[in-house]
């Protein structure tokens, strides 16, 4: 395999999380052990798997938390921290980048190109919507930054697509929504953006014999395929003469809407191959129809998460105040840990308990994520002792702490590392950012290009690099 062909291979992945401040263990299990899995996979051949970017959304922060901005910049940090401290490292695997959203200002540009096509009833319809601006009834979510956030998201995504790349979104189902919208706006893009119909040319062909039959050709298969899809039309004749060119762009447009753009060409080949008198439709089609897949559709990677209860059982979440960070020192997790809820139903020291229902058992079964033969055993062990009362909640709970902080003391000792060391976490960030920008800087060449086509009208593609830079 070529170096190329083992870098169009690696898939590319895009994730983000918003600036929320320290993280918890729910976040490590939702998302970052995934992200660890994915730095780390390797093909047969050794080299990586995956080429990852994941970024701080801090953009997307304002949507909700545009009215107190201030701890954006000190929960970027605290996010970056984290990730650090879970074991990401771009500077040991060069085939991940953790950047700031807000660093690399492409996403606003392809967020305001993309807003020009999308409908608002695609965003009115996101389930997230009204939901969100019941549930945070104290906020004013009538805004228009909160409406586009999706769209903002399927800008994120759609930038680190690079044509013939698989690009996949790790997402929790409750994102899976937005995804398929990012979907069918990359659809719509390429449709309106990627599909050139060269009608001068057209025009310049019906002058001479050969382009002539080319036309023809391709009107006769517009009428027929139009013929099949709706009555009244019987198809066309073969007089170049009578051929207005202008009016086939519109029709070869409505003839991409109905059959998907991927397939229009196939359209003509089949009539090419089904028909004698469509023999080099399909030559004739290429030649003056172009196809561009300027964006990249995204596959969402569906996670499959283990539910990690907060310490009241009920999801863990910042609000709650049932969360046990991967910054809280073992004494706060010995604490946590005495204090959490169990099977409600084991009231006396006597009483059988079911783990199944207990937080505590679903932390036992979480630490370590890597178990060995002995953390088995003393699980198996807690299971079968709960049930019959041979163990009490508050030994059981101490088990469960001494494996838990033993699993996070490196999480922390790194930590402790980088929050010594702010400048260190912003320095990664900045690299990241810089080759985030890269990629960004790729997407939006090809996507101006779609969008405005300069070169037709004679400006040079460095031209517009010149106005950047100055
Ligand atoms: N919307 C995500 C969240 O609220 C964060 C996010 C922004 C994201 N852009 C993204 C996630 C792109 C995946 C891909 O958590
Ligand atoms: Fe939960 Fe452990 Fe008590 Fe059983 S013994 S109810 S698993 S805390």
């Amino acid at each position: 395999m070529t170096d190329n062909t083992r870098k169009l291979k690696r898939k590319r992945v895009l994730s983000g999380m918003r600036p929320t401040g320290r993280l918890h263990i729910g976040h490590y299990f939702g998302a970052l052990s995934n992200w660890l899995k994915m730095q780390n996979a390797r093909l047969p051949d050794g080299s990586p798997e995956y080429e990852s970017f994941h970024f701080v959304a801090d953009w997307h922060a304002l949507t909700t938390h545009y009215a107190d901005s201030s701890q954006v910049a000190t929960n970027t940090l605290e996010v970056a921290t984290d990730w650090l401290a879970v074991g990401l490292d771009p500077r040991t695997h060069d085939n991940v980048t953790l950047f700031i959203q807000s660093s690399v200002p492409e996403h606003a540009e392809l967020h305001l190109l993309l807003s020009m096509i999308t409908p608002l009833s695609w965003l009115e319809r996101v389930p997230t919507y009204k939901e969100q601006i019941e549930n945070l009834r104290e906020k004013d979510l009538g805004t228009y930054g909160f409406l586009g956030y999706p769209l903002l998201q399927s800008a994120d995504i759609v930038m680190y697509g690079e044509p013939g790349k698989q690009l996949l979104v790790p997402v929790g189902e409750d994102q899976a929504p937005h995804i398929e919208m990012t979907r069918e706006i990359v659809r719509k893009f390429n449709f309106h953006c990627g599909l050139r119909i060269d009608t001068q040319a057209m025009m310049a062909a019906l002058e001479y014999p050969q382009g002539a039959g080319e036309i023809s050709l391709i009107k006769a298969t517009l009428d027929r395929a139009e013929g099949l899809s709706g009555p009244g039309n019987k198809g066309g004749g073969f007089y170049p003469s009578s051929i207005d060119a202008t009016t086939l762009e519109p029709r070869i447009r409505r003839l991409a809407e109905a059959s998907g753009l991927r397939n229009l060409s196939d359209t003509f080949l089949k009539f090419e191959n089904d028909f004698q008198e469509f023999v080099g439709a399909h030559a004739a089609f290429k030649k003056y129809v172009h196809f561009d897949e300027v964006l990249e559709e995204p596959d969402v990677i569906l996670t499959e998460t283990p539910r990690v209860p907060g310490t009241d059982g009920r999801r863990m979440a910042k609000s709650y105040g049932n969360a046990i960070w991967l910054s809280d020192p073992p004494d706060e997790i010995r604490k946590k840990a005495h204090n959490m809820m169990t099977d409600p139903q084991r009231v006396r020291r006597t009483d059988p308990g079911r783990p199944e229902v207990c937080p505590v058992f679903a932390y036992h079964n979480l630490f370590p994520p890597e178990k060995s033969a002995e953390d088995l055993a003393r699980i198996e062990r807690v299971d079968r002792e709960c049930r019959t009362a041979a163990i009490g909640c508050v030994d059981c709970k101490k088990l469960m702490a001494d494996a838990l902080i033993k699993w996070i003391a490196p999480i922390q000792e790194r930590r402790a590392k980088y929050e010594a060391n702010p400048a260190e976490v912003w320095n990664v960030l900045e690299d990241g950012s810089r080759r985030a920008k890269k990629v960004a800087e790729q997407t939006m060449t090809r996507v101006r290009k779609a969008v405005f086509n300069w070169e037709g009208a004679g400006r040079k593609p460095s031209d517009e690099r010149k106005v950047v830079a100055d």
